[in-house]
C-alpha cells in the first residue's frame, strides 16, 4: 500500500514522462575528471547526459528522473534502489553518491560480475571484454532466455570460485546479482516472457550506449517493483541445476530407499 500510494501520487501530480527522443542522441563517454563505475547502466545514463556527465552528486531526484526519462522506471522503484545505494557514500547522512563510490569492493560491488573482473584480479569496475565473452557464451539464443542469463551468472560464479581464493558471494549478494541479470529484461526485453533482446543487450554492455540506432525504444509500460520481484523469483527458480521438482526428488529417494531395504 505504501508503494502504491507513492505511485498514485506521482501519476496524479506529474506528467507521465518527459521522454525526449533527442535526449538519447547525446552521447559522450566519460573523460578525464568524470567518474564512472561498475554499473553499465549508470555509466550509460551518464554518457547520455540523463545523469550528470561527470558522474558526481547523484541525488534521489536526479537518479529518479534519469531512470524514469531514459528507461521508464516507476519513481517508487528507483527510490528503493537509491536507498540501497546510499551506503556507497561513506559520509554519514549523505544524500547523494558519486559513480566511483560504487567501486568499493564488498559494499555494493561483488565478485562474479558478468562484465567486470573480480577485485582480487585488479580492476572491478572497468568493462572487461574477456570476462564478458565468457558470460556471452551462454547467451545462445536471441532473445536471451531467463535460463541463459542464469547460466552466465552461475558460470561466472564457478569461474570466480575456481580462480579467486577470496571469492565471496553471500545470499545478499545473490539477491543483488539476480537484480542485475534481470535488469536487461526490463530495459531491453520482454518482462512477460522473461527474455531480453540479445543484440540490444550486448550492444549496451560493450558500448555503454543505449541501442536506439538498432531499433530499441524506451519501454512503453512503466517498470515497477512488482515486475522486478516477479522476475527475481523466476531467476531464483532457474538457479537450480536439477530438472525435477524437490517433492518429486524426495518421492524418488523414499521409494528407492524403501525398495532397497
Ligand atoms: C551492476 C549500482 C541501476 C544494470 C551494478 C553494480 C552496482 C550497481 C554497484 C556492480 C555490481 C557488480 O557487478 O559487482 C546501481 C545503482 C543503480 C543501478 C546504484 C541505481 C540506483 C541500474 C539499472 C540497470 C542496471 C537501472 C538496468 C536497467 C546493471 C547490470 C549490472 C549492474 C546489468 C551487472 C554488471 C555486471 O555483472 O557486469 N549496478 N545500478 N543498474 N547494474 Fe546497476
Ligand atoms: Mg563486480
Amino acid at each position: 500500500a505504501f508503494f502504491a500510494g507513492i505511485a498514485i501520487a506521482q501519476a496524479a501530480s506529474a506528467p507521465t514522462s518527459s521522454e525526449d527522443a533527442s535526449a538519447y542522441s547525446y552521447w559522450q563517454p566519460g573523460g578525464p575528471g568524470d567518474f564512472r563505475g561498475p554499473c553499465p547502466m549508470m555509466n550509460t545514463l551518464a554518457n547520455h547526459y540523463f545523469l550528470p556527465h561527470d558522474g558526481k552528486n547523484l541525488t534521489r531526484e536526479v537518479v529518479t528522473k534519469a531512470l524514469q526519462d531514459a528507461l521508464h522506471f516507476e519513481p517508487s522503484l528507483t527510490e528503493i534502489m537509491f536507498e540501497q545505494a546510499l551506503p556507497a557514500n561513506p559520509l554519514p547522512n549523505a544524500t547523494w553518491f558519486d559513480l566511483n563510490q560504487l567501486n568499493v569492493h564488498a559494499v555494493l560491488e561483488h565478485d562474479a560480475s558478468l562484465s567486470r573482473s573480480d577485485a582480487y584480479f585488479g580492476n572491478n569496475h572497468v568493462f572487461n571484454q574477456t570476462v564478458f565473452d565468457e558470460s556471452k557464451k551462454y547467451w545462445i539464443d536471441d532473445p536471451i532466455t531467463a535460463d541463459q542469463l542464469t547460466n552466465s551468472k552461475v558460470a561466472r560464479q564457478l569461474q570466480s570460485r575456481a580462480g579467486n581464493p577470496t571469492y565471496n558471494f553471500s545470499s545478499t549478494v545473490d539477491n543483488f546479482s539476480r537484480g542485475e541479470i534481470l535488469a536487461p529484461i526490463v530495459a531491453f526485453g520482454d518482462k512477460v516472457a522473461a527474455t531480453t533482446n540479445r543484440t540490444f543487450t550486448v550492444h549496451f554492455f560493450e558500448n555503454e550506449h543505449l541501442p536506439i540506432h538498432l531499433g530499441w525504444h524506451r519501454p512503453t509500460d512503466p517498470v515497477t517493483l512488482e515486475d522486478v520481484t516477479k522476475l527475481s523469483e523466476i531467476l531464483a527458480k532457474s538457479q537450480t541445476l536439477l530438472t525435477d521438482s524437490v517433492s518429486e526428488q524426495q518421492g524418488t529417494q523414499n521409494t528407492t530407499h524403501g525398495e532397497t531395504e
